[in-house]
């Protein structure tokens, strides 16, 4: 069942080029025209309304709505606020009729995610689940769902299913902001062309494993590890960090770069690893002057830019190159080298990869 593979992690991790291609099947148009989502089926009455987005999830999936976030204001410039489902709900929520109310989970059984639905949901917003699960609680209780098809997901820590919500997130800005007028057809055309290069692409990624082989074997034993990035490249860095704890039981931090010269840099001494996200270009000056305040305390600094990027080396102990894309889209390639070296890191320290201790695929209680 694991198709030859060691653990499930691994495996869905190499699945995700297939299920990065079956999310957008039937949805973006192969003459890059347009995204079509049949399950919605949404015209200007339908996106014109829309107020306020409230993207609601936990763990891995909220991480993949702070992307949603930065995606939707961006290219369909409707005003987003991300809430972890536990947090959401006791904090009287401004949600009204003109809010849509985005749900985010893989199980589509997430109880603080349902719960939140179903709070949201009496405040009068329209609700929509992303989720990956035919027939699930959270697809039933929600008015309209959009699947990702990203095939089961048996590891605990979750990978498949983070790519291809971010998969969902990108159509459905691009969906939304086609429909608002916010997007030219050119930029369409040029987003929809770069989704439908992703499954190639991210296979060149997953090709290109053996260097992050060894800097798992060279730094997992590190107790603590930090990933720094801005804008998009934080959100990553966030999930990386997520992923790296939960299997690895490293202590991972993520610190948006510009940030930690407000505390965390107290922490960047000699021989710490720090992750550093570079594949922004908006910011890359930025963030390079951040690399270069936690060089200057000596922690040892891997890089992750742009295939052709020929600065970073120079500022950085290694590197990880990943092919460019759309800047919007680039979260869907940079973050599989994080899988990995959570993985393999994992498996340097001989973890129980697909059953990490306290954690449970589904968490049905709050
Ligand atoms: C992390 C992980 C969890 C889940 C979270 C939400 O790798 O898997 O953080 O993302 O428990 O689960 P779903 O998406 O099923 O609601």
């Amino acid at each position: 069942e694991k198709g030859g593979y060691e653990h499930f992690m691994i495996k869905e991790i190499y699945e995700q080029p297939k299920a990065v291609r079956e999310t957008m099947t039937s949805r973006v148009a192969k003459d890059n025209s347009g995204i079509t989502f049949e399950e919605l089926n949404w015209t200007k009455d339908d996106v014109s309304p829309i107020k306020k987005i409230a993207i609601i999830a936990c763990g891995t999936a909220y991480h993949a709505g702070i992307v949603g976030k930065y995606l939707i204001e961006n290219l369909s410039r409707i005003p987003v606020e991300v809430d972890v489902a536990s947090e959401f709900r006791y904090r009287s929520p401004l949600i009204d009729e003109q809010t849509l109310a985005i749900v985010i989970s893989q199980s589509g059984e997430t109880l603080d995610t349902l719960a939140a639905l179903k709070e949201a949901k009496k405040l009068g917003a329209r609700t929509l689940a992303v989720t990956n699960v035919v027939g699930s609680s959270i697809a039933r209780d929600s008015d309209q769902v959009i699947y990702t098809w990203a095939g089961p997901e048996i590891a605990v820590a979750s990978t498949k299913a983070y790519t291809t919500q971010l998969v969902v997130m990108a159509m459905l800005a691009i969906y939304m902001g086609a429909i608002k007028g916010t997007l030219t057809t050119d930029k369409v055309q040029a987003l929809c062309q770069a989704l439908r290069e992703l499954p190639a692409q991210a296979y060149e990624v997953l090709e290109d494993v053996e260097p992050i082989k060894t800097f798992a074997q060279q730094y997992g034993f590190n107790e603590d590890v930090f990933f720094i990035g801005r804008s998009l490249d934080y959100a990553v860095a966030l999930e990386g960090s997520l992923k790296l704890k939960e299997i690895s039981y490293i202590h991972a931090e993520a610190y948006a770069a510009g940030e930690l010269k407000h505390g965390t840099l107290a922490l960047i001494i000699e021989g710490v690893p720090v992750i550093a996200l570079a594949t922004q270009q908006d910011v890359y000056e930025k963030t390079l002057s951040n690399i270069k305040e936690v060089k200057a305390r000596d922690a040892v600094v891997i890089g992750l830019g742009l295939k052709g990027d020929q600065q970073l080396e120079k500022y950085v102990d290694h590197t990880i190159f990943i092919p460019a894309t759309n800047k919007f889209l680039t979260p869907i390639l940079s973050v599989i080298p994080l899988q990995l070296l959570a993985y393999y890191a994992a498996v340097t320290r001989g973890c129980d990869v697909d059953k990490p201790r306290n954690l449970a695929k589904s968490v049905t209680v709050e």
